[in-house]
């Protein structure tokens, strides 16, 4: 068993704005697999589940979701989605047939678990031959801050987030890992494997910078412990995430699909 913690609390506070800011994107990925109503599908990590949700609307009453997360407290089952709560650091352990599923999509979780290679073989193992895999996940990325009320405020901004950034690195996320997916699931004998990575503008009380005050409050304090940063610079970042003059590009969020060869 690995033993790296999850950083972060699933908060509305953080997984609202992650899910406005990922779903247009997931979704738009999702719309290239040919998904039939019937499918069954695992949704890894799931969170709030607006993933798995999509997922049940796309699959309908014949398929079926199992959504798995560490804390499924926002997670409802349904009579096409069922919930489990698992320690992926454990492996899957799930009630499924190796070799059964049409689709497996987790999005964020990997890059939080040491044991992820393990993990991403164990999704492969899962998929019938013909299934998918849809994996996405932030990677590094230095800050980069187009507009701020002044020039001393957006050295703030990009400090805060290089902060938040170094923070989850030393706690044992992986901001690299979305950047060797592609080759594992080569490796892996998978196919159709394809990746693209997008930043966007994000503006001051939109969904993005909501998200990263979420996470600075979220590491607020490790931040003060492992940075030069102090109360009164986190306070401040606070009201600029809100303010609409900031403008900034965002994290970068690497996708990738890939097929399971029949
Ligand atoms: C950043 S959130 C992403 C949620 C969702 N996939 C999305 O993109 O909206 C990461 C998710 O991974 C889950 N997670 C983290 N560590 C976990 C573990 N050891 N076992 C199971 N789930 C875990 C968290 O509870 C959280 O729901």
């Amino acid at each position: 068993m690995t033993t790296t913690a999850y950083q972060f609390r699933n908060a509305p506070a953080q997984l609202g704005p992650l899910q406005q800011v990922l779903d247009p994107i997931t979704r738009h990925d999702l719309a290239k697999i040919p998904i039939r109503p019937g499918w069954r599908a695992l949704d890894v990590g799931a969170g709030a589940g607006s993933i798995t949700r999509h997922l049940a609307d796309t699959v309908g009453p014949t398929g079926g979701v199992i959504a798995v997360d560490l804390d499924t407290g926002l997670l409802d089952p349904t009579n096409i989605i069922d919930v489990h709560r698992r320690d992926l650091r454990d492996g899957l352990d799930l009630p499924i047939t190796p070799g059964s599923l049409d689709l497996i999509h987790a999005r964020c979780v990997l890059e939080h678990l040491d044991n992820r290679t393990d993990l991403l073989m164990q999704m492969i193992a899962l998929l019938r031959p013909g299934g998918w895999l849809i994996t996405g996940e932030i990677v590094y990325s230095r800050p980069l801050i187009h507009h701020a009320p002044c020039d001393d405020e957006s050295q703030l901004i990009h400090r805060v987030i290089h902060a938040i950034l170094d923070t989850l690195d030393t706690g044992g996320t992986d901001l690299n890992w979305g950047n060797h997916t592609h080759a594992h699931l080569l490796d892996a004998g998978m196919t159709h494997v394809h990746s693209h990575t997008r930043a966007d503008t994000w503006t001051g009380g939109g969904p993005g910078c909501l998200l990263l005050a979420d996470n600075a409050h979220q590491l607020h304090d490790r931040i003060l412990q492992q940075t030069d940063l102090d109360e009164a610079d986190l306070r401040r970042f606070g009201e600029l995430m809100v303010d609409p003059t900031v403008a900034l590009r965002g994290y970068h969020f690497t996708s990738t699909i890939a097929h399971k060869p029949q």
